[in-house]
């Protein structure tokens, strides 16, 4: 997971905490907090994609939203392309974003129901964009969608079709790398399977790289070339998703490789 001299991540976690202090219920006391992160340090190159594994409540999402500037570290840094981003100035950022695009796992939640889809996947396209129209009919083809299926509206769709809209939004900036949090666990089994093989279509076409979170170890084995390992808020183990996944190293992860029996070999 090194990167060779002179050639930059694409993104690179620094030393990156985060604490949630929840709400003082008695004065005096010291607010309760949560550590969901602790000193976590990675690095995606471009083409390389990066899975990342965990039991519920290692941290996964909290990592994916601040890798994506959703929100801020306690402490560390969040580079991409070498840029810090909880650095720039909002409109800088707002810029950057086009670059780095999120899907989220429950494409109901996901979806805003009263837009039509059209509007949905224009979003993080620039204001004043001259071919929004065309880049989202893009969009639509490139999962599968029509172009018609603009003017439509997210209850009109099944759960695979609402995640394919879901990537289409992420897909029409044309980013360079894609955050996926959970990208097929809400969806059925029957469906799950065709969403995968449309991200694995999708990078072969427009060169994206994708974070891939998920609970399903044959998921990352199949999607990601590396692969990191949390709990508890820190990364226990690392490295190429064919070791670490068939020779697990961390008494946790192979715990976790047991327990998965979807995995073969
Ligand atoms: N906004 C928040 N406020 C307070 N605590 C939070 C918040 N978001 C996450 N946490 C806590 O941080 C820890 C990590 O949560 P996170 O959602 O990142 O885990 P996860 O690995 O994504 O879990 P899952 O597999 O269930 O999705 C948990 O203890 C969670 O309760
Ligand atoms: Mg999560």
């Amino acid at each position: 997971m090194s990167t060779p001299a002179g050639e930059l991540p694409l993104l690179a976690l620094e030393q990156v905490t985060r604490r949630y202090t929840l709400p003082r219920e008695r004065l005096l006391q010291p607010a309760p907090g949560v550590d969901a992160l602790r000193g976590v340090s990675l690095t995606l190159r471009a083409g390389h994609n990066l899975g990342i594994v965990g039991e519920s409540g290692s941290g996964k999402s909290t990592l994916a939203r601040i890798a994506m500037a959703l929100e801020p570290p306690s402490s560390g840094r969040v580079l991409f392309g070498g840029r810090d981003l909880n650095a720039l100035a909002p409109g800088e950022l707002r810029a950057a974003r086009r670059d780095f695009q999120m899907v989220f796992q429950d494409p109901y939640s996901s979806l805003d129901p009263r837009q039509r889809v059209g509007r949905i996947v224009a979003e993080p396209l620039p204001v004043g964009e001259a071919d929004a129209v065309g880049r989202v009919a893009e969009a639509l083809e490139a999962v599968g969608l029509r172009a018609s299926d603009a003017t439509r509206h997210p209850h009109e769709f099944s759960g695979g079709q609402r995640q394919r809209v879901a990537i289409a939004r992420a897909l029409v900036t044309r980013p360079k790398l894609i955050v996926a949090d959970e990208p097929v666990s809400a969806l059925d089994v029957s469906v799950q399977a065709q969403v995968l093989n449309l991200l694995v279509d999708l990078q072969q076409r427009f060169g994206m790289t994708y974070l891939l979170i998920s609970h399903d170890l044959a998921v990352v084995d199949h999607l990601c070339e590396e692969v990191v390992v949390m709990r508890g808020g820190e990364v226990v183990e690392r490295g190429a998703s064919d070791e670490v996944l068939r020779a697990p190293q961390h008494a946790y992860t192979r715990a976790l490789v047991s327990a998965a029996s979807t995995l073969g070999a």
